[in-house]
């Protein structure tokens, strides 16, 4: 058997997904007139509260397009260290905006709002980047799934009304927030100015991503994703595929969750695991004794991959593949090298 934990982006989209994806009914997205576009971006919109949203091929496409909608070069944005804006879309921010981050050492890349305030540089004082734009992500990815307390959000957003920020949510996995903590997209909507969605984590669609704005920052974003070349044509195949994923796949996320915090709870027996972080969602992050690399390669040998995340820490992800049956193979595997006590004898 083979169990894929490296990442939620692994999954392949199902058969009622393909049925969609065949049955789609599609157009010259360029020209606005393919309609599973125009319908995925209106119920996405409808969803958030928002006036407006643009499907994007990519999450990270989505992300730069805000920053770039948000600042102007020379600019600086604020962010957590392990945000994915700065560490995982390539240096876009500078190659794309022209912009610096000024990175928080939050937690679990979760910053808070007086961290915020005191990363602001003071507006008249012209030796130092102008602070325009605050970058937060919900759910994190290398803080391990972890969820914003949504009393934090609301402050973070007063500072940036105190201070003439604009507000970025990078929401690739925001699906997984709303699920666990039991929110809603509406109350997201009230408080960013553009939110970054994406369909092809969690949800299972094979890309794409989605921004939502209020119309006076998403006039802009259509031209901002053209010159970025993220102009499509008869993606409505992959809109079919994106709706399907809201229809079909939000709730299930608790099954994800579920089994993250089930295989927490066996690491957590195991005397090899040397730390398991919080899990809040679908990312469980732990440290081992001993070797990683050797760990990896002994469980890729059982069939199941996973990821080094480097300074010791290893990654599994649950997901829409990641069956019932996989899982009670998985969590045997884990208790018999239990038994063994240590991974070097497995
Ligand atoms: C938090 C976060 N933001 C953005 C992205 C970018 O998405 P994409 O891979 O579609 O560019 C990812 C991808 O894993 C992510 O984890």
């Amino acid at each position: 058997m083979k169990i894929d934990l490296r990442s939620d982006t692994v999954t392949k989209p199902s058969k009622q997904m393909l049925e969609a994806i065949m049955n789609a009914e599609v157009g010259d997205d360029v020209y606005k007139e393919d309609p599973s576009v125009n319908k995925l971006e209106e119920s996405i919109a409808t969803m958030f509260g928002k006036e407006k949203a643009l499907f994007f091929p990519s999450g990270s496409m989505a992300n730069q397009a805000a920053i770039k909608l948000h600042t102007q070069p020379g600019e600086q944005l604020i962010a957590d260290q392990y945000a994915h804006v700065y560490n995982y879309e390539g240096g876009g921010v500078s190659f794309n905006s022209g912009v610096s981050c000024k990175l928080i050492n939050g937690h679990r890349g979760m910053i808070t709002a007086d961290q915020v305030e005191a990363s602001i540089n003071p507006p008249d004082f012209y030796h130092s980047p102008l602070t325009s734009l605050v970058c937060i992500e919900n759910t994190t990815n290398k803080g391990g799934g972890a969820c914003y307390d949504f009393d934090d959000i609301k402050k973070i957003r007063k500072v940036c009304n105190d201070h003439n920020l604009g507000y970025h949510l990078d929401g690739a996995r925001l699906w997984n927030a709303l699920v666990a903590k039991q929110e809603n997209a509406k109350q997201y909507g009230e408080m960013f100015d553009t939110i970054s969605v994406c369909l092809s984590k969690g949800l299972g669609a094979p890309l794409g991503s989605v921004l939502i704005g209020d119309a006076k920052i998403m006039d802009d974003a259509i031209r901002v994703r053209k010159i970025l070349g993220g102009g499509m044509r008869q993606v409505g195949f992959m809109a079919a595929a994106g709706l399907y994923a809201i229809e079909n796949h939000i709730e299930r996320l608790n099954d994800d969750h579920a089994r993250a915090k089930e295989i927490g709870q066996v690491l957590n027996t195991l005397p090899f695991i040397t730390g398991v972080e919080p899990i809040d969602t679908n990312i469980i992050i732990f440290t081992i004794e001993g070797d990683e690399q050797e760990f990896i390669a002994k469980m890729e040998a059982k069939g199941v991959y996973f990821y080094g995340m480097g300074q010791g820490k290893l990654r599994f992800v649950t997901h829409l593949d990641y069956t019932q049956e996989q899982h009670e193979y998985f969590l045997d595997l884990l208790v018999s090298y239990n038994t063994r006590k240590a991974v070097q004898t497995i």
